[in-house]
């Protein structure tokens, strides 16, 4: 009886089990396919221009230093940092995408470390960088936390993260971002997120005149950072 008991209590399990694990594999690769078929046409979805804000902010990355840039997608941002001379590593978890940034940094002459990878499960270094540049990288509550703690962790003490994301109210505009307000994030949310790691310097929420491509365009409401990594 109790022998009974004890296997139906363990075939519960391995059921459970077997759920998560599907609902995790499909949620990746619905992920990746997803935005491989967003990148799927031959010009760039956000443009071959770097992020504005990225642009702006760029004297507050040290010279010639290590810079991680998280969901770099077509390699805009990544290969633009490493035109300017810093050492980059990128992490994408779309083969389209990584496929595309590696094209693009052969066409403009830079070599830089394009990986592809999920930011749910990829191996980060701990206070390895000198910077983090994260730019319209939007994940599902479920993760989204986790993976900016790993992504401040991987931020060496002092060093700086430049971050811009759609905020909640751009939720109904047709200028850009997911159309899933848990992936929207306010200044108050990304304090929560990176407290205890990072020390804003710079917050901003408002409407900003997007012209990235054909998938950043028109008037859209943001979130911007810059934050310093704790000692
Ligand atoms: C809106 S695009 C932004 C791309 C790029 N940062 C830019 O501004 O041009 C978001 C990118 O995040 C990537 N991404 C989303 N979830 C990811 C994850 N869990 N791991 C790695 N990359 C992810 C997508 O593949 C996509 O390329």
């Amino acid at each position: 009886m109790l022998a009974h008991a004890k296997l139906c209590a363990f075939k519960s399990l391995t059921l459970q089990l077997r759920h998560y694990v599907a609902a995790d594999v499909w949620r990746t690769e619905l992920d990746s396919s997803s935005w491989n078929q967003k990148y799927a046409a031959e010009e760039l979805l956000y443009g071959e221009t770097p992020n504005e804000f990225l642009a702006d902010m760029i004297t507050v990355l040290p010279s010639d230093s290590k810079i991680f840039v998280p969901g770099d997608g077509e390699g805009r941002n990544g290969v633009w940092l490493a035109q300017k001379g810093f050492q980059v590593t990128t992490v994408d978890s779309s083969e389209t995408g990584v496929a595309k940034a590696k094209a693009l940094a052969s066409r403009k002459g830079v070599s830089l470390d394009q990986q592809l990878g999920d930011l749910t499960n990829w191996s980060y270094p701990q206070a390895e960088f000198d910077g983090a540049v994260l730019i319209y990288l939007h994940l599902p509550a479920s993760i989204r936390a986790q993976v900016h703690q790993n992504i401040a962790k991987a931020i060496k003490p002092g060093g700086v993260l430049i971050l811009e994301c759609f905020h909640p109210d751009q939720l109904s505009r047709t200028s850009g971002g997911p159309k899933n307000i848990e992936m929207l994030y306010t200044s108050e949310l990304l304090r929560s997120d990176f407290a205890g790691l990072l020390v804003p310097h710079f917050e901003f929420e408002g409407e900003v005149q997007l012209q990235e491509g054909t998938g950043h365009s028109g008037v859209g409401v943001v979130t911007r950072l810059v934050a310093r990594r704790m000692a």
